[in-house]
């Protein structure tokens, strides 16, 4: 990065906002949205399909862990969630047309290796009994704690086509490691990597987290090195979303401990710096892959998508989300599943899927995504584009959120040209904050801290 940031400037333009893995945000998902509106939502959208299956059983707490999990170490509630998830599947059968093409599968958690490698062959057994169709050149991923992680479940999903692992590493640190309740030493790490790549996986991403505990810019930069001797194709970095009104157990945080906005902005800067000297490109807020990854290569399509999983490379899928608390994405709604196992199953039983709540965008929610999605994913915006997609004249539609960017163009986070906006290289760093002027409902929260995390 050639230009020199003046970090203490920007620090201070650390706010609570939206991540924008969906727009509108999934605070607006409501129960207006009701039953029979999804059902008839979910059977008209007529894309090729991405599945999310949600597998949220966790053997321990990571302090700093923001997903929807389940402590547990019991084998029973497996069992159960098996039979539960079976018959969602039967239920989606009788709801939808699952004979449409696949494009993508995920399988996030939790800890999807909580299940052992029977169970996972029954899962994907399942999955492709229901939607037979998948492309010869499906996506379809895993997310693993390499805590727990064997040969046998390393088999089970590459016989049942799995081409991507995503590895859980966090940080390095022993302090930090500590801090957060996780412990993994590097040779744990190595070996768990060196068991997907004899199986012949080539797409392996590293999940990295800055701002946890005692984290600086020395600490994250070893981290970054042993990461980079173990050579992973991509990695995402996130930004710790610390939510401790939310998530009980980041009460165990000392907030102390948390680097200050000034020190994120260094190690992020590091991060884009150090990752490009060797080989890999920033994609979109949080990503990083070698040229050669499909990520990448996505960019040069259009077709670089932001989602509940950070980013995909297949724009314009159906998104089904199964298991307690996914969410869907058509064209026009979102949709998610319940968030506790008593109301899940009891939908299941009623023999309804286990809807709860989601929206149905209107004209201007598309329009709005459309703009918020491609400055997250490609860090740049055509008006023209926008207006030929939606028959409106950009400047007047969003006269006030242009008004609002003003300052941050003056500061140099971005340029406006004749044919739209473009992110500068700092502006990167600041991404959410350009694009939060584009949102219609943030206006309601303004004062109201404890609803997003810190944009820094
Ligand atoms: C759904 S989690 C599952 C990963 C898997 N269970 C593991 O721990 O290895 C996926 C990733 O989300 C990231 N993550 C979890 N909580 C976060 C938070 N509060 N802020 C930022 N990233 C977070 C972590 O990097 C984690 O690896
Ligand atoms: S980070 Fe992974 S293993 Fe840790 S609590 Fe969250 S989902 Fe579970």
């Amino acid at each position: 990065m050639q230009q020199q940031i003046d970090f203490k400037k920007f620090a201070t333009y650390s706010k609570a906002g939206p991540r924008y893995t969906s727009y509108p945000t999934a605070i607006e998902f409501n129960t207006d949205y009701d039953y029979k509106s999804y059902l008839l939502d979910l059977q008209k959208d007529t894309n090729p399909l991405s599945l999310y299956l949600h597998l949220p059983f966790c053997r321990s707490a990571c302090y700093f862990c923001g997903c929807n999990v389940i402590y547990t170490s019991k084998a029973e509630n497996k069992t159960r969630y098996l039979s539960y998830l079976k018959k969602e599947l039967s239920i989606l059968k009788e709801q939808m047309d699952t004979s449409k093409d696949v494009y993508q599968l995920h399988f996030g958690g939790g800890t999807p290796t909580f299940f052992d490698a029977d169970e996972l062959k029954i899962i994907i057994e399942l999955l492709r009994q229901t939607f037979p169709n998948f492309s010869d050149e499906a996506e379809i991923s895993c997310e693993i704690d390499p805590r727990f992680f064997t040969k046998e479940q390393m088999e089970a999903l590459k016989s049942g086509g799995f081409n991507r692992l995503s590895f859980g590493i966090q940080d390095f640190n022993p302090q930090t490691q500590k801090a957060i309740h996780r412990f993994q030493d590097f040779t744990l790490v190595q070996k768990a990597i060196e068991i997907a790549r004899n199986y012949g996986i080539h797409s392996i991403n590293f999940d990295l987290i800055y701002g946890l505990p005692y984290q600086n810019l020395q600490t994250f930069k070893e981290t970054l090195h042993l990461c980079l001797k173990l050579n992973p194709d991509r990695f995402a970095i996130f930004n710790y979303a610390h939510v401790p009104w939310i998530k009980k157990t980041m009460r165990k945080i000392d907030e102390t401990t948390l680097p200050h906005p000034e020190e994120k902005l260094k190690i992020l800067e590091y991060n884009i710096e150090f990752l490009s000297q060797n080989g890999y490109k920033m994609i979109g807020m949080d990503h990083f892959a070698k040229p050669d990854d499909e990520l990448f290569k996505s960019i040069a399509k259009n077709e670089l998508r932001r989602n509940f999983q950070g980013y995909s490379t297949k724009g314009g899928t159906q998104t089904i989300g199964i298991g307690i608390t996914s969410i869907g994405e058509g064209s026009n709604y979102y949709a998610q599943n319940h968030k506790d196992l008593a109301s899940y199953e009891e939908s299941i039983d009623k023999g309804q899927l286990p809807f709860c709540k989601g929206i149905q965008l209107s004209l201007d929610d598309k329009i709005r995504k459309t703009v918020i999605m491609k400055l997250m994913s490609n860090f740049k915006l055509d008006f023209k584009q926008i207006e030929e997609e939606f028959k409106i004249d950009f400047t007047t539609y969003f006269k006030e959120a242009l008004e609002e960017l003003e300052p941050l163009r003056e500061v140099g986070l971005l340029e406006k040209t004749n044919d739209g906006l473009e992110v500068s290289q700092t502006g990167m760093l600041l991404i959410r904050n350009i694009a939060m002027p584009f949102d219609a409902y943030l206006k309601k929260f303004s004062n109201d801290k404890k609803v997003f995390s810190k944009t820094i």
